[in-house]
């Protein structure tokens, strides 16, 4: 697995809610506040290189110059349906945001992720995109994604995901290295049924209630 491109985050607020979702006596509530909480700590990274510009601001006391995000507005994808819980907590941080939607499931036969929604902003092209999934395990669903958002013209992608595994990282990267991946925890491995260990259970499960 190539640390380029990677980045894991290890502040302790994030590392202890990421802890207290993966407890199994968390609640669908609970669960769903946490992970929107999460997504908003992991903005701070996710969106560290993007470029500002310079603008006069008028204080009460006197003009100054501050920032303003320069050039590309974003967008922010989340794969359905679990990815939906990372939207808000990211939102509200770039409220300019448009989001848009990838729905994908998995064929019985080939077990591919096939799409069966998406809907995207029309200026897609002008925006940097956060792809947002809470699990990265075998990467399939990521990549189908990243494969549907540049077919629809995006130039950036960045991918947030809150717990991911060697496997899933390194699936991304031999197709998309030029994609940063950024993870709230990155854990062992994925089991026989391709659920991250440690882990956190089905994350749409989990969030939904639908366990
Ligand atoms: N999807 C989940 O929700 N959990 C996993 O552990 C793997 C994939």
């Amino acid at each position: 697995m190539k640390q380029d491109n990677l980045t894991v985050i290890t502040h302790p607020l994030v590392k202890a809610k990421i802890t207290q979702m993966r407890d199994k006596r968390t609640t669908t509530k609970e669960f769903g506040e946490l992970v929107d909480e999460i997504s908003g700590l992991m903005c701070y990274e996710i969106t560290r290189n993007i470029e500002l510009e310079e603008i006069e601001v008028e204080t009460p006391i006197t003009k100054t110059i501050g920032y303003k995000m320069k050039g590309n507005d974003m967008a922010i994808v989340p794969i359905l349906r679990a990815g939906l819980g990372m939207v808000k907590g990211i939102h509200q941080l770039i409220p300019t945001a448009k989001v848009g939607h990838i729905g994908l499931y998995r064929d019985h036969d080939t077990l591919q992720p096939v799409e069966y929604l998406c809907k995207l902003p029309s200026d897609l092209s002008s925006r940097d995109v956060i792809l947002v999934d809470p699990m990265l395990a075998t990467g399939g669903s990521a990549i189908k994604a990243i494969e549907i958002l540049k077919e629809k013209g995006a130039k950036t992608v960045r991918l947030a995901c809150l717990v991911g595994c060697p496997e899933g990282v390194e699936a991304v990267q031999n197709i998309y290295p030029e994609v940063p991946i950024f993870l709230a925890a990155l854990d062992e491995r994925l089991n026989e049924n391709g659920y991250i260990v440690p882990g956190l259970g089905d994350a749409g499960d989990r969030l939904y209630g639908t366990m």
